[in-house]
């Protein structure tokens, strides 16, 4: 009853995609979100509401607050409600399989934002929607090979541990380094994604080296670590951006803000708008039997300072 007013609610959406909200019964979809870790975070969380609203999909969204355990409860309470679909960001890459099982027993397609899983049979998702991580932590590598003639000490703070996007951004920044004998790795640390533990251990990598006497850069898995981590850098009397360079993820407006006063170098942009994408498949799969690739791949992009007041106030409200 339900999927025969959605094909024709989804009809309509499909003349309209981005149009206005659809008559008729909404597609039900439960979001299993992370938390608020980053300001990237926030924006993905409104953007996906707003995404939701314009399709007029009845979107529901749990906080698991960087907890898997809390995720798999929030699946299932979207199993129990008989949701049309369930999106997942999953805090790490592990652990999936039961839980999806339950989801495609009960007929409900699982698409994935934002960040990959390890599961053996891929069937157990519809989709992900997520970049190339590995190749954004190739950009902010090569960017900083340039910067220093592939020669330079570096502090990395990584992301939260066992998350695909953690191990890819390092997995693809290593791969820099390994190609440049004079670049390396000096320390390396997870800041779980957030300001205030970018900041803790980029004060502990400062004093472990004494200043910045072995510190050419730090590299940060994303923006708000890097801006915990400027903040360290200034508090220890040096100036990011030009005693340390700072080169980071994301792409969130306070970077940018940071670039244009000097204190950061290069961000890899990671676009916030992963509902839109898995939304815009939803539809076509439910409404048309169109089985979207196995991975939305979204666009990277590097920006440097030349950009950075302009993308400013073209962020500022949007995040
Ligand atoms: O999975 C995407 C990453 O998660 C973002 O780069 C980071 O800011 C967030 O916490």
């Amino acid at each position: 009853m339900r999927l025969s007013m959605v094909l024709i609610a989804g009809a309509i959406a499909a003349m309209s995609v981005a149009g206005s909200a659809q008559a008729g019964d909404k597609l039900l979809v439960g979001f299993s979100q992370i938390g608020s870790e980053s300001g990237w975070r926030a924006a993905e969380t409104k953007i996906s509401k707003i995404e939701a609203d314009k399709r007029g999909i009845d979107l529901r969204i749990s906080d698991a607050q960087q907890k898997e355990e809390n995720q798999i409860k929030a699946v299932r309470s979207f199993i129990a409600q008989g949701v049309d679909a369930i999106l997942i960001a999953p805090v790490v890459a592990t652990g999936w399989e039961t839980v999806l099982k339950e989801a495609k027993d009960a007929k409900i397609p699982v698409m994935l934002l934002d960040r990959g899983i390890d599961v053996k049979d891929d069937s157990l998702y519809l989709t992900v929607v997520r970049s190339d991580a590995v190749y954004e932590g190739q950009a902010a590598g090569d960017w900083l090979a340039k910067a220093t003639n592939g020669k330079c000490n570096v502090v990395e703070l990584q992301g939260t541990v066992g998350a695909s996007v953690a191990i890819d951004r390092k997995k693809g920044f290593d791969k820099v380094v390994g190609e440049h004998p004079q670049m390396k790795i000096v320390r390396t640390q997870s800041g779980d994604f957030t300001r205030a533990k970018g900041k803790e251990v980029m004060e502990s990598f400062i004093k472990a080296e004494g200043g910045n006497k072995n510190i050419c850069a730090m590299y940060a898995h994303n923006d708000d670590m890097a801006i915990g981590g400027i903040q360290a850098i200034k508090e220890a009397g040096l100036k990011p951006g030009k005693d340390i360079l700072v080169v980071s993820i994301d792409g969130v407006p306070d970077i940018f803000k940071a670039m244009g006063e000097g204190e950061a170098n290069a961000t890899v942009e990671l676009t916030p708008n992963m509902a839109g994408p898995a939304f815009d498949a939803l539809i076509a799969f439910k409404t048309k039997g169109v089985v979207p690739p196995k991975w939305i791949k979204t666009v990277t992009k590097l920006y440097e300072p030349d950009s950075a007041r302009a993308e400013y106030e073209r962020r500022k409200d949007l995040y």
